[in-house]
C-alpha cells in the first residue's frame, strides 16, 4: 500500500454531492428587504406550531411527561420501534379489507425517516421512480441521493390535482421501482375520490408496481370529502403505507413516522426484511415519544381533530375568499391538507417573469413570503401555508392585493 497524498485534499463525497433541497436553494435566492418596515409573514412553512393557534392536546403532553417520570424509558429500543408503539398504530390503522398487527409497521424519524427507508429498500440504483408533479419535494431528493431516476407525473389542477392517469401510464417500465402517491397532497390540498385512487391502483396492478402511499396529512379532510387510506381499495396492489405525528397530531418537532406494510398476498416478502435491515442501521424515534404513543394516539380527544379540522375549514374559506379577489391570481379550492395553490396569469403582470420572480418581489416589497410553485416543480403557481391566524392571513392578503394592483397591466 502506497500513499501518494502530499497535501490536504479533502472532496465531499458522490451522495453528498447528489443531496439536495431545492426548497432551500430557491428560497435562499428570496431575500428580505432589510430596510422593510412591514413585519414579515411567513406563509410558506409547513409547520402549524410557528403561529401558537394550533397545538397539540394537552392530554398528549400528560402522557409524555408520565413516561419521563417513571424512568423506564430512556434506553436504547428495538430498532424498528417498541412492540407497544408499533401496536398502537398497527390497531390505528388495520383495516377490515387490509388487516395489519404491530410485525406490519416499522417507526421511524418522522415520516421523512419513513419515506427515506421506503425508497432505499425498493429502489436500486439506474432504476426509476414515478413522483407527482407538482409534489413534495424530499421525494426527489431522495431518489437523487439513491441515484434513481425520477419520473414526475402530472397532476391536473382543473380536474381536483387528480393524476393525469395516462401521462402516469407512460412512463412505466420495467425499471419502475414504484409510484409514489401523496394523498391529501401538499403542495396541492387536494384529496383524491375512491375512484381515482382506484384508477391508479389499477395502473399498479395491470404493471405490477408497488405503491408508496404518503398518507401524513390523514384525515385532515374538509366537509364533503373523505379519506380513503390506498390499502383499503386494494386486495392485490402491495402498499408501503407512511404517516407520522407531524399534522394531524401537529407536532413535526417529536419527529415520529411510521411504514405500515400493506401485503395480502406476501409480494413483499424479501421487502419486509429488507425494512428490518435498514431500520436497524440509525435507531428510530426517541424513546419517551415512542412510550407515549399509544396514549397519543388512541387517548386524545375526538374534540381535539374536530377543531384542527374547523380552523383549517375556516382559514381555506377566508383564503379562497380573498385571494379569487386578486387581479392575476387564481386559487384552486383545497379540500384538506394544509396548503393552497394559486395560480398566477404572469402575462397580466409587468416586470414579472415568473413565480420565483413573483415570490422574490412579494417578500422585498411587502415582507410576505410564499413559496414558488418551483419547489414543487410546477412554475406560475405559489403555494400558501392556510394555518397562521386569521388576522395574519387577512393582513397578508391585504398586502399581495396591494402588490398585485400595483404590478397589474
Ligand atoms: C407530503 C409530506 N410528506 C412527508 C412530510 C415529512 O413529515 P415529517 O415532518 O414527519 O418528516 C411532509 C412534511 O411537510 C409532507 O408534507
Amino acid at each position: 500500500m502506497s500513499n501518494t497524498r502530499t497535501q490536504w485534499n479533502v472532496p465531499s463525497s458522490a451522495i453528498a454531492k447528489r443531496a439536495h433541497n431545492p426548497i432551500r436553494q430557491i428560497v435562499d435566492k428570496l431575500k428580505l428587504d432589510p430596510q422593510a418596515t412591514k413585519t414579515f409573514i411567513s406563509l410558506s412553512v409547513g409547520d402549524p406550531t410557528v403561529f401558537g393557534n394550533f397545538n397539540i392536546d394537552s392530554s398528549a403532553n400528560d402522557a409524555i411527561i408520565r413516561q419521563l417520570h417513571s424512568f423506564k424509558h430512556n434506553g436504547y429500543g428495538p430498532a424498528h420501534g417498541t412492540a407497544d408503539a408499533r401496536q398502537a398504530v398497527a390497531d390505528m390503522v388495520t383495516l377490515p379489507e387490509a388487516p395489519v398487527t404491530a410485525n406490519d409497521v416499522v417507526l421511524a424519524n418522522g415520516c421523512s425517516g419513513a419515506l427515506d427507508i421506503c425508497v432505499n429498500v425498493l429502489g436500486n440504483p439506474g432504476q426509476n421512480i414515478l413522483l407527482p408533479r407538482p409534489g413534495f419535494s424530499l421525494y426527489g431528493s431522495l431518489a437523487a441521493i439513491r441515484s434513481l431516476e425520477s419520473r414526475y407525473y402530472n397532476l391536473l389542477p382543473e380536474s381536483n390535482w387528480e393524476a393525469d392517469l395516462a401521462h402516469m401510464e407512460s412512463l412505466i417500465d420495467d425499471q419502475t421501482c414504484a409510484i409514489l402517491v401523496n394523498n391529501p397532497s401538499n403542495p396541492c390540498g387536494s384529496v383524491y375520490s375512491r375512484e381515482h385512487l382506484q384508477a391508479i391502483l389499477a395502473l399498479a396492478a395491470k404493471h405490477h408496481v408497488p405503491i408508496i402511499a404518503d398518507e401524513i396529512y390523514c384525515d385532515l379532510v374538509f366537509k364533503g370529502n373523505t379519506f380513503y387510506p390506498m390499502a383499503s381499495l386494494t386486495s392485490e396492489v402491495p402498499i408501503l403505507s407512511v404517516g407520522g405525528l407531524a399534522k394531524k397530531w401537529l407536532v413535526p418537532g417529536w419527529r415520529v413516522g411510521w411504514i405500515v406494510v400493506y401485503d395480502q398476498n406476501n409480494v413483499f416478502e424479501q421487502i419486509r426484511e429488507g425494512l428490518l435491515n435498514l431500520s436497524q442501521v440509525i435507531l428510530g424515534p426517541n424513546s419517551i415519544v415512542q412510550a407515549a404513543l399509544p396514549d397519543i394516539l388512541h387517548r386524545t380527544p375526538d374534540q381535539f381533530y374536530q377543531d384542527t379540522i374547523t380552523q383549517l375549514e375556516e382559514n381555506t374559506q377566508l383564503s379562497m375568499d380573498a385571494v379569487s379577489k386578486i387581479p392575476g391570481l387564481k386559487p384552486v379550492q383545497p379540500q384538506g391538507a394544509m396548503y393552497m395553490m394559486v395560480g398566477i396569469d404572469v402575462s397580466s403582470f409587468e416586470g414579472i417573469k415568473d413565480d420565483v420572480e413573483f415570490s422574490q418581489k412579494l417578500l422585498a416589497e411587502e415582507s410576505v413570503l410564499c413559496l414558488p410553485g418551483e419547489c414543487f416543480n410546477y412554475p406560475n403557481f405559489i403555494r400558501i401555508v392556510i394555518t397562521p391566524t386569521k388576522d395574519r392571513l387577512e393582513e397578508a392578503y391585504q398586502r399581495m392585493a396591494e402588490f398585485c394592483s400595483r404590478h397589474h397591466k
